[in-house]
């Protein structure tokens, strides 16, 4: 029996038919070869949720380092102020732009008809799940409707969009992942029953995920903000907001550009898979 059907018969994908992204190599002056992460020039960044918060910081930040970046939101006019307005041009020589599409991620039928729209621009090199929803009560006194909006837009919403992506990732045997969960979701909070148990079940989906395509050259990971200076934090009281800060080890809130970052570094990784990074300024300690 030859080696590859020795392999094959394990399960085993031989790097011949292993596809993933090209590592960058540069030599510095003292002669060494340095290995660069997963490049951004001439790729394409899907973003849900890309028009405000979290989402905007990380299109602007991608888009800054040459990619390409497509936002998702239900705002058309937030997604033209921020196409016009917001991003940096890729490159000046770059003949390409920057792109958006209203879609709701709760609704299945319409991501899929839109990821079919992206992927005729140009196939997805990364997807970062930044759509998302907070509504705050105690168990006893929340709505059914509420329950059945943060579940369908922060856990399903993730699902649908991976669903739809992953589709064409595997076709390009290559791909990378971050989906955007929260502290809240391996911690839990008082009042945020059902944004914890959506968000837990980002982190639950994403591994399993992980475990299901890494053998494809995809890399699925998590991406867990403790409390940032958002649209979705507007609405913490005084009172919640130093409690907040006394519990962080940093004595402050988050920018969405620092979760940013995060979230390009864990996109760019070449050997991590399957993590949760938790970006909270030591809130969670
Ligand atoms: N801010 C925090 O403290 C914090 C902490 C931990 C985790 N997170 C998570 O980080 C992510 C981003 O939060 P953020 O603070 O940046 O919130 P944000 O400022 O309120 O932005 C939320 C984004 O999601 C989009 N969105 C909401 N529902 C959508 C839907 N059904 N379909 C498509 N897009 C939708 C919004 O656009 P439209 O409303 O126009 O659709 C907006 O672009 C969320 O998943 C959130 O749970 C935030």
């Amino acid at each position: 029996m030859s080696a590859s059907m020795t392999a094959r018969a394990a399960g085993i994908i031989l790097p011949a038919i292993r596809r993933s992204y090209a590592a960058t190599t540069t030599t510095n002056e003292a002669g060494d070869r340095l290995v660069h992460a997963k490049p951004l020039a001439n790729t394409l960044t899907l973003i849900p949720g890309g028009t405000r918060g979290i989402g905007l910081a990380v299109a602007k930040l991608f888009a800054s380092k040459g990619s390409r970046v497509v936002i998702l939101g239900r705002d058309p006019d937030r997604i033209q102020h921020v196409l016009n307005s917001e991003l940096p041009p890729i490159t000046p020589e770059a003949n390409v732009d920057h792109a958006g599409f209203k879609c709701d991620v709760a609704n299945r039928e319409e991501v899929e008809d839109i990821v079919k729209e992206v992927v005729k621009i140009a196939p997805v090199d990364y997807l970062i799940t930044s759509a998302g929803v907070a509504i705050g009560s105690l168990l006893v006194s929340v709505k059914p409707e509420d329950v059945e909006t943060t579940m369908n837009i922060n856990l399903m919403g993730t699902i649908w969009v991976n669903k739809a992506v992953v589709k064409e990732m595997l076709r390009q045997r290559k791909g990378s992942i971050v989906n955007i969960s929260s502290v809240l979701g391996s911690g839990g909070s008082l009042g945020q029953t059902i944004y914890s148990a959506s968000k837990g079940g980002v982190i639950a989906f994403s591994k399993a995920l992980a475990k299901e395509v890494g053998s494809r050259g995809i890399s699925v990971n998590i991406l867990s903000p403790g409390y940032t200076e958002t649209d979705m934090t507007q609405g913490l009281t005084e009172e919640m907001r130093a409690d907040i800060i006394a519990r962080t080890s940093l004595g402050r809130m988050g920018q969405p550009d620092e979760i940013a970052e995060a979230a390009l570094f864990l996109a760019q990784a070449r050997f991590v898979t399957g993590q949760v990074l938790t970006v909270d300024g030591g809130l969670a300690l």
